[in-house]
């Protein structure tokens, strides 16, 4: 139907008939010329409908924002004065010469000139999807798939499908459950990620795969989660992890330079500790210039004990940060600061406001100075690099506690104080610790129990589990954990290992993972791989926090769709074929 898209029309076309379609962005009645904005999803171009043809010009009196519109006309240059520098079509207008309605709009529940609440643009999610923004973002989301397919197919990947009907696979959340109708009883697991079968993929003799892929998880969810999300998913073998990294480094770069603009330069690489000990987090956020520092030494013969104790304690760190101007931060700034990390765990906050250092104890004061003396606050303020106007905050705990929650402190007042950089900033995490306690004290693996251990044997990992290392990495990009991986175990003794170290039985393990241990008995090679987070790297790329910006239907964080109402009550013959009875409704 239509010969050109709106927004594409310009002085190339001058003088000839196009052929438009789309929608009424907005009509504006002036002195007997109608002018309509009509917008697809390329643009917005301004028609004008004359008043000498009675006929057309009375049918475009009857047009209202959001009818679906059909127009034909002639495109003219704008007189000079009249030219709009701020539209990319505002250097010509359509001068109509047939106008067909495809379709009215009733009353929209959206109103696009303001800002609507997010459950109404979620219900009328179509509509809301007409917005140029919104435009936007699915179009960059777009062009990063096509680069990233691109890249992959030039190095040799193949584009390879897993089954979505399948069996849990254990990425740490809750599985997504889908009943059989043939098997009473049975169920199967929708992937939380392809992870096992990009394994078996690597056994099989496929070396490099990938796939763009949806992946499901039943998890508490965030500004950055959804329960449905998708995972650029890559495997490769005789790769080691330095080699992947490379390549997948070399695509992460180049995505940034075609659709940003921006060189990420190379890569620094840091390891899980480092990561910990100076940013409290395995994702940390660069583009913060201040640090976090340990000043145990600094403390450790402390007359305040609170500080003392901390530092003399080996599983428990002093942390602290000097904020930078943070000496203006009111009382009731830090009575919230306080309680925002005894959220996170800590028993309280100290600080040290540092005013003037040269004015000794007058120009720097501690909310421990009953307990302190200048001499040790000037330790605080040189370990910290405080300068005069900076707050110092500090806090004590057990070493992972004390980390994550003055790492939390550190980005909430950076934000707060508007201390973030503008830009990226992107950094390897390697070397994670291979498991983590439970809260009911057992262990689990901190990425994935096929993720291989560094430099043991499967008889130092089962004495000696919380001291190994694993081969893994996540790719860290303003904050966000853009993607993660690792080096699998392609030992069946290894393997074996892990699981024992999980508490899986020999028996449990066979009927979970049973196919996987015999695959891995027929000369399996060695494989690495990793995964990124579509929808968060698109975050990144179209500069929203909201992951539900990025996603055409998403879900709202009850894991609900508000346009369709999913989820569902399921029809009684559905239940009664799948032979289940549900025991409690939500009201
Ligand atoms: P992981 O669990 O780290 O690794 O997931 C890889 C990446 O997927 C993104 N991600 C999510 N995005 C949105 N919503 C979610 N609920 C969500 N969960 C994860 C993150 C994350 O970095 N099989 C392994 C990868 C591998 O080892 O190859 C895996 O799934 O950006």
């Amino acid at each position: 139907m239509r010969s050109i898209y709106c927004g594409n029309v310009n002085l190339s076309n001058k003088d000839t008939d196009v052929t438009l379609c789309g929608w009424v962005n907005r009509r504006r009645d002036l002195g007997g010329l109608i002018f309509i904005d009509l917008r697809d999803r390329t643009g917005i171009v301004q028609v004008v409908f004359e008043p000498d043809n009675e006929q057309l010009h009375q049918l475009a009196s009857t047009l209202r924002n959001e009818f679906c519109i059909c127009v034909k006309g002639c495109v003219k240059a704008r007189p000079d004065d009249q030219k709009n520098k701020k539209m990319a079509t505002g250097e010509i207008e359509v001068y109509a010469k047939e106008l067909k309605i495809f379709n009215k709009a009733g009353v929209l529940p959206l109103d696009f000139n303001q800002d609507n609440t997010e459950e109404q643009r979620l219900r009328y999610r179509y509509l809301d999807l007409r917005r140029p923004e919104m435009v936007e973002k699915l179009v960059t989301r777009a062009k990063i798939t096509h680069f990233v397919r691109h890249f992959l197919d030039e190095h040799g990947f193949l584009d390879i499908e897993t089954p979505m009907l399948t069996k849990a696979t254990p990425e740490g959340a809750r599985d997504y459950l889908v009943p059989s109708r043939i098997h009473h009883g049975k169920f199967y697991a929708l992937p939380q990620s392809p992870q096992l079968f990009k394994q078996l993929l690597m056994i099989a003799g496929y070396d490099r795969y990938y796939q763009i892929v949806k992946c499901f998880r039943d998890e508490d969810l965030r500004a950055d989660r959804q329960p449905e999300f998708t995972q650029i998913d890559v495997e490769t073998s005789f790769m080691s992890s330095d080699d992947v990294r490379s390549v997948m480094e070399e695509m992460i770069r180049k995505l940034f330079l075609e659709i940003k603009n921006v060189d990420l330069g190379t890569l620094p690489v840091m390891t899980w500790d480092e990561a910990m000990d100076r940013f409290g987090s395995d994702k940390p956020d660069l583009r913060i210039d201040f640090e976090l520092k340990l000043i145990d030494d600094v403390v450790k013969n402390s007359a305040f004990s609170v500080l003392s104790e901390a530092a003399n304690d080996k599983t428990s760190r002093v942390v602290a940060f000097a904020l930078p101007s943070g000496a203006s931060l009111t009382r009731k700034n830090i009575d919230a600061y306080t309680d925002y990390v005894k959220k996170l765990g800590l028993s309280g906050l100290l600080y040290v406001k540092v005013n003037s250092v040269s004015q000794g104890l007058e120009g720097i004061k501690a909310s421990f100075a009953k307990f302190t003396n200048e001499q040790e606050l000037n330790a605080i303020v040189n370990a910290t690099g405080a300068k005069d106007g900076d707050m110092i905050f500090i806090g004590c705990g057990k070493r992972v506690k004390v980390a994550t929650a003055m790492g939390s402190l550190r980005l909430q007042t950076a934000r707060d104080a508007n201390l973030v950089a503008d830009g990226y900033k992107a950094l390897w995490v390697v070397d994670f610790p291979m498991f983590e306690m439970t809260e009911e004290a057992g262990l689990t693996a901190m990425h994935h129990p096929f993720t291989a251990p560094k430099n043991v044997t499967p008889e130092q990992l089962i004495a000696d589990p919380m001291s190994v290392y694993a081969d893994a990495y996540d790719l860290v990009i303003n904050g966000y954990e853009s993607g993660g991986g690792s080096v699998r175990i392609y030992d069946e003794n290894m393997q074996n290992a892990v699981f024992t170290v999980l508490g899986i039985s020999k028996q449990e393990a066979r009927e979970k993972f049973g196919f996987l241990l015999d695959a891995l008995s027929f000369g399996a090679p060695p494989h690495a791989g990793l995964a990124f987070g579509l929808d968060r790297v698109t975050m990144l790329l179209t500069g929203t926090d909201n992951i539900r910006d990025v996603i055409a239907f998403p879900k709202t964080t009850a894991a609900s769709c508000l346009m369709t109402d999913a989820p569902n009550l399921a029809n009684d013959d559905a239940l009664t074929e799948l032979a289940i009875a549900v025991t409690d409704i939500e009201k």
